[in-house]
């Protein structure tokens, strides 16, 4: 990792968040990306639903929305990066400010209200990034637009428009920052927008290979809840579920000036939690569901820890405002350890061993 990148951080840290993000963008389509990516460790190549990575370390969606730097991100080292959240048409978001750090407590709200600029714009880009010829998977987070009079056709929509561009799908109805997106985990919902998607990619497919489709939850759900969508998964071809989005909780002991801004909490202070829903989300699917463990990983360790407790793979964001790119090749080289000093030949044997 060049010094430009270790110091990057430091001084973005310095300029208001969002403005700091939308420089950092701007600053990988200029082309200060990684110059060379460098391949992880042999013994951490991986599967996922059919995906071929060569790390369980995954861009999470939110920071490239419109899917303008995921070949900047891959050579970084992420094994797979995912773009969005998509909306049918764009959207300004909520009014700004909208993104806050929390430093001392190594988190992040924000309540961005999926800022974008359309499908449209993000199926160009996603062309233009798989003709150039990724190193990883590229996946496509869709979601609806504040407006939309049918929600659930936005996904529709997403899958119609996009379709043959993206490794996989994500169906993203978590987020807290669009007024009732989060009632479409609710069961009966949750089993009109799967049936509507399966049909939609029944007419898409005809019978050729699919895209695997992943369902990105909450991790505000209690247990019935958690049985109710696995079994709902379980029900329609769904392939796997990310677990997790940001929290609306505030758990105790934050101490940083924006502690009470609104919106979804990410980055630490969301590792237990998250990675206590993804062993729940274990146990209800028995194993039949790949699960992709996010919130708050920002060493080997957590990454470790949500792999025993059921991560196929893993999807970080908010670490790397505080600790920079090259976290992505530390924790890739962490986990490598940890699976040979405990005795495992790979990421899959490890799995949910807890
Ligand atoms: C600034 C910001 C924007 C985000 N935007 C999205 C988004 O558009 N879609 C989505 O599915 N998740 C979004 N997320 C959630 C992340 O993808 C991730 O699930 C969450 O932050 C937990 O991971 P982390 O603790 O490693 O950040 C966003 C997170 C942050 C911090």
């Amino acid at each position: 990792m060049s010094l430009l990148h270790q110091m990057a951080p430091k001084a973005l840290r310095l300029i208001e968040a969002e403005r700091a993000h939308q420089l950092t963008i701007l600053a990988l389509k200029a082309g200060f990306g990684p110059s060379r990516p460098k391949a992880p460790d042999p013994i951490l190549a991986t599967e996922l639903a059919g995906l071929s990575l060569n790390g369980p370390v995954g861009l999470a969606a939110g920071f490239d929305k419109n899917a303008e730097v995921p070949l900047a991100m891959a050579g970084f080292g992420f094994g797979w990066v995912e773009c969005g959240t998509v909306t049918p048409l764009a959207q300004k978001g909520n009014p700004k400010p909208r993104l806050f750090r929390l430093p001392r407590d190594y988190a992040v709200i924000n309540r961005l209200g999926f800022n974008n600029r359309g499908l449209e714009v993000f199926g160009q880009n996603l062309f233009r990034a798989q003709q150039a010829g990724s190193i990883c998977p590229i996946g496509a987070n869709i979601g609806a637009n504040k407006q939309s009079k049918d929600r659930v056709e936005d996904y529709c929509a997403a899958l119609r428009v996009l379709w043959g561009l993206p490794n996989w799908f994500t169906i993203n109805i978590s987020s807290p920052n669009t007024p009732g997106l989060r009632d479409l985990q609710s069961a009966d919902a949750l089993d009109e927008l799967l049936s509507r998607i399966t049909q939609t990619k029944q007419q898409l497919t005809k019978g050729q290979p699919a895209p695997p489709i992943f369902l990105k939850v909450a991790p505000d759900l209690d247990d019935p809840q958690i049985e109710s969508i696995a079994t709902t998964c379980l029900k329609y071809d769904i392939s796997g579920l990310i677990i997790s989005n940001t929290t609306l909780a505030r758990p105790g002991g934050l101490v940083s000036n924006h502690r009470a801004q609104s919106g979804g909490l990410s980055g630490a202070p969301l590792f237990e939690r998250s990675t206590q829903v993804l062993r729940s989300f274990r146990q209800a699917s028995a194993g039949r569901l790949a699960l992709i463990g996010v919130g708050g990983i920002s060493n080997a360790e957590q990454a470790w820890q949500k792999i025993k407790a059921g991560a196929s793979a893993l999807q970080l964001y908010s670490a790397l405002v505080y600790h920079g790119p090259g976290l992505v090749a530390d924790i890739h080289r962490g986990l490598a350890q940890h699976l040979r000093a405990e005795g495992f030949a790979s990421i899959a044997e490890a799995v949910g061993v807890d």
